[in-house]
């Protein structure tokens, strides 16, 4: 902690998609074994969105509720991370401010590194607030992942959105120093600017996820951080849930300690519930992964929760959080349930329309019809 102040994760809410695609569905698809999908990376479905939906509206859905309860009067800023933009110059964050009417006395910018952006805007948050404990800053983090159909990626898509209010005397949890920092110039999963679905390279974007984990915690380590056993849970990075029990085993192992399956589970599964059904919403996951934790069972009452941030290309964070006493009574869990419960079932012919969706590119004005039912249609562009 710098000084006395607790500063950290006053509130959180995500937003997921209007549709769902399951993985039994996509397993008659593609032939594949569905106990592969299921067991073998973890994942049960697949968030997906309508097309009159982005990551503006799921990020706009999951705010409006954090700005209904608390109010914007102390929000100065808004710190949009994403790597599914929707524009190369203004910022996704604007239309947000401008849909939930925060004040204009306010500065709005993304943010982007791949799916570590988030913690970026969460860490950048925090020295804000640091400087101003008066103020508070929205951190939105929010992504649509896509990879080319057929590909061995397709089965780890997803969206969703987290908004999170950051300020002083948080409510939830309070993020402490120090952080671990690892940055690789590596090429194991990017998407250049004429492509709307991602490039990867499977196994070795796992292998550099493992040596990133490795490389943050020692960073970590050095910087004087807590101890590894001192930690209830971990919320890692989720490009599917089975990640995240690779990522553990691993730096289990790598500090000399026993990955025992069932230490593993204790530390990583109450994560995983909600990313296990929404897939990979890429900057959003792993605080899906903390959402999930706090609506678990598992009571963290002024315990230590370990994250560990990676964004491919690459940058890797591990930092801390302790869950502040009280936290439940502010918890969103039934609202959160809801959006996973609410989305509609498609079969494989309409998600591949969706997914095969283009814009037109000709500068003019296209309204769609709306499509999207909890929500009205947040903004015409
Ligand atoms: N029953 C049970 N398990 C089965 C099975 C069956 N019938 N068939 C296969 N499996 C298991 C495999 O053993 C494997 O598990 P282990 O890794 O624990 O051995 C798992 O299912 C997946 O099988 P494959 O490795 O054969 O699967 P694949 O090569 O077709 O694809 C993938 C897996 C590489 C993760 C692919 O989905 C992919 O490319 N995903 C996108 C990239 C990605 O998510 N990378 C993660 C690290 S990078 C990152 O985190 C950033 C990001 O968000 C992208």
């Amino acid at each position: 902690m710098s000084g006395e102040l607790a500063v950290g994760i006053h509130d959180l809410a995500f937003a997921t998609t209007e549709y769902v695609l399951t993985h039994a569905t996509l397993a008659a698809r593609t032939g594949a074994d569905v106990a592969k999908y299921h067991q073998g990376i973890g994942q049960t479905a697949i968030s997906v969105p309508a097309a009159d939906e982005d990551v503006v509206t799921m990020a706009a859905t999951a705010a409006a509720t954090i700005v209904a309860r608390h109010g914007s009067d102390r929000i100065r800023t808004v710190v949009f991370a994403t790597e599914t933009g929707i524009d190369q110059a203004k910022a996704a964050g604007i239309y947000v401010h401008s849909l939930l009417g925060l004040p204009s006395a306010a500065r709005v910018v993304e943010l982007k590194q791949a799916c570590y952006a988030g913690t970026a805007a969460l860490q950048f948050a925090i020295g804000l607030v640091h400087r101003d404990p008066a103020q508070q800053v929205l951190v939105i983090a929010a992504d649509t992942s896509r990879y080319e159909l057929g590909s061995p990626g397709e089965s780890t898509q997803g969206a969703a959105a987290v908004a999170m209010l950051v300020g002083a005397g948080p409510a939830l949890v309070r993020i402490e120093d120090p952080a671990g920092l690892q940055t690789a110039d590596i090429m194991d999963f990017w998407r250049p600017n004429y492509r709307n679905t991602a490039l990867v390279d499977g196994q070795e974007s796992i292998a550099a996820y493992l040596q990133a984990v490795q490389g943050a915690w020692k960073d970590y380590a050095e910087q004087g951080g807590r101890a590894l056993t001192e930690f209830r849970a971990f919320c890692y990075h989720q490009p599917f849930t089975k990640m995240a029990y690779k990522a553990h085993r691993h730096l289990l192992r790598h500090c000399g300690l026993d990955a025992e399956a069932a230490d593993v589970d204790r530390a990583v599964q109450p994560t995983t519930a909600y990313n296990s059904v929404i897939g990979n919403s890429y900057t959003a996951s792993i605080y899906l992964g903390l959402a999930a934790l706090l609506d678990s069972a598992v009571d963290l009452t002024g315990r230590a929760v370990g994250f560990l941030s990676y964004g491919s290309g690459s940058v890797a964070e591990f930092f801390a959080g302790e869950v502040v006493p009280g936290y439940r009574t502010h918890l969103r869990t039934v609202q959160h349930r809801a959006a996973i419960d609410r989305r509609q079932d498609i079969d494989y012919a309409r998600y591949r329309d969706l997914h095969q969706l283009t814009f037109p590119a000709d500068g003019g004005d296209h309204l769609r019809p709306r499509e999207t039912s909890g929500h009205k249609r947040l903004y015409e562009s």
